[in-house]
């Protein structure tokens, strides 16, 4: 009996500790001292701010903060201004804001930059690809925390509890908006019982400033309306929406607007009726713009048979530049492809310079190893965003062309794909948390560096598992040696290391079908699209591997602006990172460093290989420094890792290797 109660008792004390440490995220409970504020005015915003100053307050004992709302033209929309004990802005979000900053710096040793500090965009968003049974797509975390099959229209305390959790983690990162449904988006998303739930969503969510919007169905009005024509230009159908903005804003009063995916992968839209894009985005945001309200239309387009599907976003929406209204927003994924673990920046970038751009993310790993790989996306967003696109002289990087810095767009703003499901720990792999945190870092700071943000989330998500004391951390000893130091550069070499063991040297689309996991370059059953099948992509075979978008091939390079499009252009100036992104190569072409292209190839499967393994190393010396569930899940995510990274690499040499014809080189083992 004692057993039985006392397995029972860790059973239920370890189930416990579970959940508080995944579930806290980078909130983590902390001891805090006592603070007085002072704050003449009130809102439920303000309340939050003056409550979570009291919860986690770690910085001198008894100090008095400020918290005053009052114009300043220096802040800009939700920016605040931080001056030892006085926290300025315009808005109770900015305060809001301007708290989690001032706390983010007292647990994590970071000296506030002072002075003001406004958001890169003003629009920071999460979308989330969650369907109204609660599946969710591309989702590995679980299922919707939003919607739910069984019963799925009451709200439980439960339910509220976590919208309020999921907001108040948004928050502490200044997003600032999320989708709340799938951009293969149900028409039923838009009928009253999903209104409503979506109104409490949005009632739990707005005192942390986090607005919500729907994805939509463009052919909503034949589905639900029971019309014959989804066409744009048709009054009926511009009534029908008109009428449904109408009814969304009498449920949902501060309601953000509408993301569409149209036209693209099977999707109705405009062009099922010979319109374009621009009819098709203008007719939603002529019903939004009264409200407000914002149109997010995706640029995530290409068809069957297309001689390259890298060109086609840019072919479509080029003409269309200037023709959309101004709450129109063109949200155009980082690559021209599609998430790959490496892909040079959409030309689209600095190209629209008449019409509102926004980046799209994915902090699901799709195609980075699902919750198994431990991938920090910082930091190939960090290289997309510093990118230079040169379209308006050098400086012209991607940061700078969407948010606002380069083109006077009315709206600027961010869109990262969430990873977020209902697993205890919200998403799958408690590595993968640091990804959202990354997200909402890069969103309110495009100038960041990767490097600055794990540290803060290392610190912000492990420190105290080992000495719980309160008071300002130092951050010197043993924990930043041995821990801090070492799982930093685990997170910033990881996407390498994830690009070097899948796709290296500008591979991609080469996974495995549907599941978008494991290796899959010989995948292509008959009769499938071409551009489904990892052939169209890697373009193998005994003459050389790669696929040529030069000149002499699709002309894809034409769409950057010079001097990169002679730089891609030209084998010998093109970086070797996107060597074969662009360039048709024979097996045996030299590299940079005199190897043959194939033994290079083989080279860096291998390191990627190796790296995983050093991470293994890594992680298992960081037992001390974390608890032991948190440490185990980790440990297991990384065995799972070392053998998919195996796989893809001996998978993918064994396929290209019947093309090459060449051994693997004998000194492939080497150290990293
Ligand atoms: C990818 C992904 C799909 C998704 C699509 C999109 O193709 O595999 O699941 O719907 O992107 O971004 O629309």
């Amino acid at each position: 009996m004692k057993v039985i109660i006392s397995s029972f008792f860790f059973l239920f004390t370890s189930l416990l500790l579970h959940a508080q440490n995944g579930h806290q995220l980078w909130l983590r409970d902390k001891k805090a001292l006592p603070v007085h504020v002072i704050c003449k005015q009130n809102s439920p915003t303000l309340t939050i701010a003056r409550q979570e100053l009291h919860d986690s307050w770690q910085g001198a004992p008894g100090a008095t903060i400020s918290l005053i709302i009052k114009k300043d033209r220096a802040v800009k929309v939700d920016g605040f201004k931080l001056n030892e004990n006085v926290i300025q802005a315009n808005t109770d979000k900015g305060i809001l804001y301007g708290v989690y900053e001032l706390l983010r710096n007292q647990q994590t040793g970071g000296k506030p930059k002072g002075g003001v500090d406004n958001p890169s965009y003003q629009f920071r968003i999460l979308d989330h690809w969650d369907n109204p049974d609660g599946s969710i797509e591309r989702g590995y975390a679980g299922n919707s925390i939003f919607w739910r099959k069984q019963d799925p229209f009451t709200v439980t305390d439960e339910d509220k509890k976590l919208w309020q959790e999921y907001a108040r983690a948004n928050a502490s990162i200044g997003i600032n908006g999320s989708v709340l449904n799938n951009v293969n988006a149900s028409p039923m998303i838009l009928t009253p019982d999903y209104l409503n739930r979506a109104k409490v969503i949005a009632s739990l969510l707005r005192p942390y400033g986090v607005k919500i919007y729907l994805s939509v169905n463009f052919a909503s009005p034949v589905s639900l309306g029971g019309f014959k024509t989804a066409d744009p230009l048709d009054p009926a159908v511009m009534a029908w929406w008109k009428n449904k903005v109408k009814e969304i804003y009498s449920i949902i009063p501060d309601f953000g607007g509408f993301l569409v995916k149209a036209s693209s992968e099977g999707q109705p839209g405009p062009q099922n009726y010979g319109r374009t894009h621009a009819d098709g985005a203008n007719m939603l945001a002529d019903a939004l713009n009264p409200f407000g309200g914002l149109v997010m239309w995706r640029a995530f387009v290409y068809s069957a048979n297309n001689e390259d599907r890298a060109k086609q976003a840019y072919d479509e929406f080029m003409p269309l530049d200037g023709k959309f209204r101004d709450n129109v927003i063109i949200q155009v994924k980082n690559g021209p492809i599609d998430f790959q673990a490496r892909e040079p920046f959409s030309p689209l970038f600095g190209a629209m310079k008449k019409t509102s751009v926004m980046p799209e993310f994915q902090v699901t790993q799709e195609y980075l190893g699902h919750a198994v790989y431990v991938v920090f996306l910082s930091t190939m967003w960090e290289e997309c965003l510093q990118s230079d696109t040169y379209q308006q002289g050098k400086g012209s990087i991607v940061a700078r062309c969407t948010d606002g810095s380069i083109f006077p767009q009315k709206n600027t703003a961010i869109a990262g794909v969430s990873n977020i499901g209902l697993d205890t720990n919200w998403c799958g792999n408690h590595f993968a948390q640091a990804n959202w945190y990354a997200f909402g870092r890069l969103a309110w700071n495009d100038t960041l560096k990767s490097g600055q943000i794990a540290d803060e989330w290392i610190k912000l998500t492990f420190y105290g598992d080992s000495s719980q004391k309160s008071g300002e951390a130092d951050y010197t000893g043993d924990w930043t040696k041995n821990f801090l130091v070492p799982v930093k550069q685990m997170m910033i070499d990881s996407r390498e290391a994830a690009v070097n063991f899948m796709t290296p040297l500008g591979l991609h689309h080469i996974m495995s079908a549907n599941g978008h996991y494991g290796p899959g370059p010989w995948w292509a059953p008959k009769g499938i699209r071409p551009d489904w099948t990892p052939p169209y992509y890697h373009q193998a075979s005994t003459n050389g591997i790669g696929f040529d978008r030069t000149k002499k091939g699709s002309d894809a390079i034409s769409q950057y602006h010079e001097p990169l499009s002679s730089e891609f252009n030209n084998v010998a100036t093109c970086p070797e990172k996107f060597l074969l992104w662009f360039h048709h190569l024979p097996w045996d072409y030299k590299m940079k460093d005199g190897r043959t292209l194939w033994d290079d190839l083989c080279y860096r499967y291998d390191t990627g290989v190796n790296q995983v393994r050093e991470f293994q190393k890594i992680w298992d010396k960081a037992g001390p420094f974390v608890d032991s569930t948190r440490f185990m899940e980790v440990q297991r995510k990384l065995r799972e890792q070392e053998i998919n990274a195996v796989l893809w690499k001996d998978a993918c040499l064994l396929y290209f290797q019947q093309f090459s014809r060449m051994p693997i080189p004998y000194d492939i083992e080497r150290p990293v």
